[in-house]
């Protein structure tokens, strides 16, 4: 019998979807699932290298988005991550001049500063909440930085910014579109600024950006700067905060890892792999293809789930489903795949990184002290509160 899951509810990816992920890999692979109007789960690795290497049969375009049952209106707005080629080839090249290896290492002072200034607050020994009182300060912050925002606007920034992706306290009054026409305000007086004064950070460098004679146009700009936050906001959260859980349940990693932090770049590798903060994206269809004896009709949605292929036994053997932080090789597929694969990888990468070296050189017990709460999310399943008591390491 055809195994029944329900890929199109929260709930799934909140409980612990590991093993219906093999299953379906085996029995499965490519999986329809009829709820919300239809579509096929592709949980296997190697099928979702394969649907991501060819955007011209399997679009963007429509959204990357699980359907969720209603018709779709697709967003009349230029946005790099819901483009096709030829033209996503264009965009991205010039978007990728403001996220350089030289730019993102350079960044990492910057980083480091804000992460310390976060960490410095909490304090040793007594219960916190670390997942929105802590960690969600950092990618917030990071990127109101990266766009050349001043300091005092940042919590600001961070409300419009958790309003406008509807994950802002419930005490938050903003709708999501009022908060999205605040940030649009404030993006346009960003530009403006930069109109008149050039400097280094990205918005100066998007707006200078030409290849082969063509620039952003102003509404991609724009368009960019919006994606950024839903981007690179609750994904980094998510892939720190459950990645400290992994360490909670693991505490003999948690313990190799405060002797030898040298393994923590390794460490975010499997938190990613692990976690997969991102866990599936959707393409479209643009003409019927045979997949594994199954056909996939034209128009239809193909959910690429990340979570699945990361547990893969073809690809990470018969340790696939054990959190190993010193794992070599690891070719997750936590950022994607293809030519749409995470640009901001560098970033979240740096940013995990600096978090764990600071965290763990400031205490070296971390524990659970009450329930964690989850986002009622299926594609970005983050933490919304946990409470832990930190032992400080000296
Ligand atoms: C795309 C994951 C952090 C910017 C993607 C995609 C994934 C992903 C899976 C692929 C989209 C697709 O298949 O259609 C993650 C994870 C992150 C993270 C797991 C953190 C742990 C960031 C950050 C930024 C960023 C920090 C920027 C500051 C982007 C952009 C795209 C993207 C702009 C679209 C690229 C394109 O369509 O060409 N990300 N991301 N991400 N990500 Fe990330």
């Amino acid at each position: 019998m055809e195994p029944n899951y329900p890929l199109h509810l929260p709930d799934f990816y909140i409980g612990d979807p590991a093993p219906a992920y093999r299953d379906l890999r085996h029995s499965s692979p490519v999986h329809w699932t009829s709820a919300n109007g239809g579509f096929w789960g592709i949980t296997r690795y190697e099928d979702i290298k394969f649907i991501g290497a060819r955007p011209h049969l399997f679009s963007s375009a429509n959204g990357v988005l699980m359907p969720d049952g209603k018709p779709r209106t697709v967003d009349s707005r230029p946005m790099l991550i819901t483009t096709d080629p030829p033209r996503h080839k264009a965009m991205r090249q010039l978007i990728s001049k403001g996220f350089t290896p030289k730019h993102i290492n350079a960044m990492e002072p910057d980083v480091r500063a804000i992460v310390r200034d976060v960490l410095d607050a909490a304090p040793a020994g007594i219960e916190l909440e670390y997942a929105e009182g802590y960690v969600a300060k950092v990618p917030v912050r990071i990127i109101a930085d990266l766009l050349g925002a001043p300091a005092e606007d940042w919590e600001q920034f961070r409300a419009w910014s958790d309003a406008s992706v509807g994950s802002a306290d419930p005490d938050v009054k903003l709708s999501s579109q009022e908060a999205f026409g605040a940030l649009t305000t404030y993006f346009r007086q960003l530009i403006d600024l930069r109109e008149q004064d050039r400097t280094n950070d990205l918005i100066s460098i998007l707006m200078d950006a030409e290849v082969d004679g063509e620039s952003l146009s102003h509404d991609e700009l724009m368009s960019f700067l919006h994606l950024l936050l839903v981007a690179g906001n609750e994904t980094t959260r998510n892939l720190i905060a459950l990645g400290t859980i992994a360490l909670i349940n693991h505490p003999e990693q948690l313990r190799m890892l405060v002797h030898d932090p040298s393994l923590i770049p390794a460490a975010v590798e499997e938190m990613l792999r692990y976690v997969s903060p991102v866990t599936h994206m959707t393409r479209w269809a643009t003409e019927d293809v045979e997949l594994r004896g199954e056909t996939i009709k034209k128009g239809q949605a193909v959910v690429l789930l990340y979570g699945a292929a990361n547990r893969d036994e073809d690809v990470f053997g018969d340790t696939a489903e054990r959190f190993d932080i010193t794992r070599r090789p690891n070719p997750h597929l936590a950022f994607g795949t293809g030519e749409h694969a995470c640009l901001g990888l560098s970033l979240a990468r740096l940013e995990a990184r600096v978090f764990f070296e600071e965290l763990l050189a400031r205490f070296d017990r971390i524990e659970l002290t009450g329930e964690v709460l989850r986002m009622r999310s299926t594609m970005v399943p983050g933490v919304r509160t946990m409470h832990v008591r930190l032992g400080s390491a000296n």
